[in-house]
Parts: structure tokens; C-alpha cells; sequence
């Protein structure tokens, strides 16, 4: 090789060097925003931002090709919440599927925000909301909640199904969690940040 090809073939060598530790030095920085192993097998994960969720109100969005409804409780809804709690199956949700931290009476992290999967636990169907508190359709002890029209399975505002209807369990919770005041993540639990 010639001095000058030689000198050539050195600074093209070292230039590839240089890019391919540019790569490696960025890997770390670029990994650390990628989705944890156990988030990728729930699929990716969704940021929604709640603020303009009226109270009363509720916005359906889509994770993982599945409906997910996000209902701001009113004042009025949260205090009505308990007041059916001997007409349901799993009042305290030991038969139903959500979270640890959603297994409380608001089956939720915060008690005015309820997440929840918009699929009766029944055969799949998708329940209505029915807010109106004894609207002639749902009879004058209805205090508000979902009602799936497929089979006629009824569920309060925790999403908390009624003794005697075909659907077995309460509504399921989606993992979620919420990053600040404003956003909530849906697809990643709270206990996943520790895990
Ligand atoms: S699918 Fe909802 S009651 Fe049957």
C-alpha cells in the first residue's frame, strides 16, 4: 500500500471506530427509556392526559385493541358508591381481577378516577354507562353504574357486579398508574417501578 493509501485507509478505520463508539455510548441512554420486559408481554404502554376529564365524565381510549374507560367520579358518585354494597357479588373483590392496589371499595389508586376494562366479564360485550340515578330503564334503587345490554349483567360505579345477573365478576382493572398529577399510564402497574 502506498503512503498516502495507507494514511487514507487509517482515518477511514478510524472514523468507523469513532461512530461505533458514538452507538455503543448512546445504548445505556437510549435502553433506559425502553418498555421493562414485563411491560413489553402486557403490551405498550398508553399515556393519557386526565386534566380535562369533566367530574361525572368519562373518556374510552384503547390498549392493547381493548377498550379501557377512564370515569372522573363526581363528589355525588363517590358518595353514592357503597350504598348497594349488599346487592353485589364481590363487594370486596377477592373473585375479580385488578391490581393489589385497586382492591379497595373505589377499586382504584385514586378515588376519583376509576380505570377500567370496558368488557363484560360475562361473554365479552360492552357494558353502557348508566349514570342517572333511577332513570325509568334501570328501575328507582339504580344508583348509578354500568349495565351490558347483551345479557342484562349490572355493575356500580366501582365497576362491581350484582348478585343475580349472568356476568361472574366485577369489570377487570388494567395496570395503570400515573406518572404526576395530570398523567396516567396505562399498561404499567405502580408496583412495577420496585419490581
Ligand atoms: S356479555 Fe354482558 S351480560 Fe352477557
Amino acid at each position: 500500500m502506498s503512503k498516502l493509501g495507507r494514511r487514507k485507509f487509517l482515518s477511514i478505520a478510524t472514523s468507523v471506530t469513532g461512530a461505533v463508539g458514538g452507538i455503543f455510548a448512546l445504548t445505556p441512554f437510549i435502553s433506559s427509556f425502553q418498555p421493562s420486559k414485563r411491560a413489553k408481554a402486557l403490551g405498550a404502554a398508553i399515556k393519557i392526559n386526565i386534566e380535562k376529564i369533566e367530574p361525572g365524565s368519562i373518556v374510552k381510549v384503547i390498549w392493547k385493541g381493548m377498550p379501557v374507560w377512564i370515569l372522573h367520579r363526581s363528589e355525588k358518585m363517590l358518595d353514592k358508591i357503597d350504598s348497594s354494597i349488599d346487592e353485589l357479588r364481590d363487594p370486596n373483590s377477592e373473585l375479580s381481577v385488578q391490581p393489589n392496589f385497586a382492591k379497595n371499595t373505589f377499586r382504584s389508586i385514586k378515588p376519583e378516577y376509576l380505570v377500567v376494562e370496558g368488557v363484560c366479564t360475562h361473554l365479552g360485550c360492552a357494558p353502557i354507562e348508566k349514570f342517572a340515578i333511577a332513570p325509568a330503564d334501570m328501575g328507582p334503587d339504580w344508583k348509578g353504574g354500568f349495565f351490558c345490554p347483551c345479557h342484562g349483567s349490572k355493575f356500580d360505579l366501582s365497576g362491581r357486579v350484582f348478585a343475580g345477573v349472568p356476568a361472574p365478576s366485577n369489570l377487570r382493572i388494567p395496570p395503570h398508574r400515573y406518572e404526576n398529577e395530570t398523567t396516567l399510564i396505562i399498561g404499567e402497574n405502580e408496583e412495577e417501578e420496585n419490581a
